[in-house]
């Protein structure tokens, strides 16, 4: 069975109520695209946004392992999920680099993300440095194997990879190095996810722009993007919708 493509926007720190608005243009222009679409914007908006339409999913940017306690300024995915997200980001390397996550802290996120019952979108993905290095696959080899639970399957998990060097920089691997990536990561999940791996969808993330989605998301084993900058605008996110309806 053939994987339906995701088109995910990760807003981060960016968005007021005002920023709605985006989202009902989205919802007008797409009343029923022919791929899924989530947008996780900061938890403020998770409410609102998730009261606007049937297209736009909406998801967390982070979760807290425990369902509830005291744990100032942390979120859980209960809370998420009462609020109307059907998934949350976790493990991304923003969490990763400012509050110091590990993978066994992303493992523990994406448990909690189930018992929720939220699809854990699970990210992954290496340093310039270690590009550099030549050791890409084997640092998102590591990630994979410790922050992807032995419960994911193609249901409850998403997988993207994010090279930390393209986030926000307009930098791109080449489609031989992304393609290289993506069946990597399939092969990884194949050993340690017999029964689930050809089920998963991995996102690409990094500088993905409505110029250069369509080509990515034709590159092989990339089921979709993870979306920064390019998700904030109905106007860019729309022509990543289009290219991941089209691909
Ligand atoms: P940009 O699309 O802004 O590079 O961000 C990617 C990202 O980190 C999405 O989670």
């Amino acid at each position: 069975m053939g994987r339906r493509k995701l088109a995910a926007g990760n807003w981060k720190m960016n968005g007021a109520k005002a920023a709605l608005a985006e989202i009902e243009a989205l919802e007008a222009a797409f009343p029923a695209p022919d791929c899924d679409v989530l947008i996780c914007p900061p938890a403020t908006l998770v409410s609102a946004m998730a009261a606007i339409g049937s297209t736009v999913k909406v998801g967390g940017q982070d979760c807290h392992a425990n369902a509830s306690g005291a744990h100032t300024g942390d979120i859980s995915a209960e809370i998420l999920a009462d609020a109307g997200a059907t998934a949350v980001l976790v493990g991304h390397s923003e969490r990763r680099a400012d509050h110091g996550e590990s993978d066994a802290d992303v493992n523990a996120k994406a448990e909690a993300a189930w018992r929720a019952g939220l699809i854990a979108v699970i990210c992954v993905g290496e340093t310039e440095s270690e590009r550099t290095e030549g050791k890409a696959l084997e640092i998102v080899g590591g990630q994979l194997a410790g922050s992807v639970p032995a419960g994911a399957t193609g249901a409850n998990s998403v997988i993207a990879y994010e090279p930390v060097w393209a986030i926000g920089t307009g930098l791109v691997p080449t489609l031989e190095d992304i393609a290289e990536m993506h069946d990597f990561m399939r092969a990884e999940l194949a050993k340690s996810h017999p029964d689930a791996a050809e089920d998963f969808r991995l996102l690409y993330g990094g500088s993905v722009k409505p110029s250069n989605a369509a080509e990515i998301f034709a590159v092989s084993n990339v089921d979709g993007g993870l979306v920064g900058g390019a998700s904030l605008k109905a106007a860019d996110f729309g022509g990543i919708i289009k290219a991941a309806s089209e691909g």
